[in-house]
């Protein structure tokens, strides 16, 4: 299947997540489902998900957040998982299917331009699929829209990189031995764009939120039974993750190592839990 073109305010992240990151993620879905599984909860929990709502899923991925509201939701209500990955959105896609959800839709395109019926959701919910927009205040404008009046917004960030250890560990060790490429400029779409609440408050302000509410979430993200495969998920995300998979055997199984050594101190009697830092955001539409 074609992927989708590159255009556009966002081109750049739609390349990316377009690039063999998209599949890498796609083959990592159960593993970061377990990861991440907790930290979509608590962005749900936030959401007041009620029965019967109409839910948008911004940066839904493979699905999974999308098929738990859906089910949340109930067959009255409706879902709309929206993400420009294609392979991901795909694999969402084959997983609704098997589902026969008829309150579910996938669409293949840019939440930050997408043409949602106006006034027609109750709510909008992000699993780490908000941070990617060149020009947020003008894409959360556009989710705004979509948001009936006194619907909400709830999502899931991450906190400066300093207190994510699971990915700042992995790109201290893999940078030893190859080059980060282009580093994001402080504002920049990454994974760690939202990590000043001061700035999150203000791009949703400019949006036209009210009520906003930026809270901290602290927990250790679970990377599986031993040291070794956490080690090998970790040389799989970030900025590094495309570096490692192009570099030799021998780099790629010296990164392993270093890391393994580098999180050895994680591993508990449950398997190797690393500590996270995230915000779970809420705001209104007036
Ligand atoms: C870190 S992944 C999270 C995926 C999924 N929410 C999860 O928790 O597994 C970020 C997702 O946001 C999507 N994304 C990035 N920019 C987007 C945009 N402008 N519109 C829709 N999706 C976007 C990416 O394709 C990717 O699937």
């Amino acid at each position: 299947m074609a992927r989708l073109e590159a255009d556009g305010p966002n081109a750049k992240q739609i390349e990316f997540w377009n690039s063999p990151v998209g599949d890498s993620w796609t083959e990592m879905m159960d593993s970061q489902d377990r990861m991440l599984g907790p930290l979509g909860e608590a962005a749900m929990a936030a959401a007041q998900i009620a029965p019967d709502d109409r839910v948008i899923d911004i940066g839904c991925g493979c699905g999974t957040t999308t098929l738990e509201l859906a089910r949340r939701v109930g067959p009255a209500g409706y879902v709309l998982g929206i993400d420009v990955s294609t392979p991901m959105l795909e694999r969402a896609r084959e997983r609704a299917a098997r589902e026969e959800n008829s309150s579910l839709d996938l669409q293949n395109r840019d939440a930050a331009t997408y043409q949602f019926e106006p006034q027609s959701f109750d709510r909008a919910f992000s699993r780490f699929g908000v941070m990617f927009f060149a020009d947020p205040a003008a894409a959360f404008s556009n989710i705004r829209a979509a948001l009936k009046s006194g619907g909400r917004l709830a999502f899931v960030c991450w906190q400066p990189l300093e207190l994510n250890p699971w990915m700042a560990k992995t790109i201290t060790v893999a940078t030893q031995y190859l080059e980060r490429p282009d580093p994001p400029g402080p504002d920049d779409p990454g994974p760690f764009a939202f990590r000043e609440p001061d700035r999150v408050n203000g791009i949703l302000f400019d949006a036209g939120f009210t009520g906003i509410e930026i809270t901290p979430n602290r927990l250790a993200l679970d990377f599986g039974l031993d040291i070794e495969s956490a080690a090998s998920k970790l040389t799989q995300l970030g900025p590094m993750s495309q570096p490692i998979a192009q570099a030799t055997a021998d780099i790629q199984a010296r990164i392993r190592a270093d890391l393994a050594s580098a999180i050895e101190d994680y591993l508990t009697d449950d398997g190797v839990k690393i500590d996270s830092a995230t915000w779970i955001v809420s705001a209104e539409n007036p």
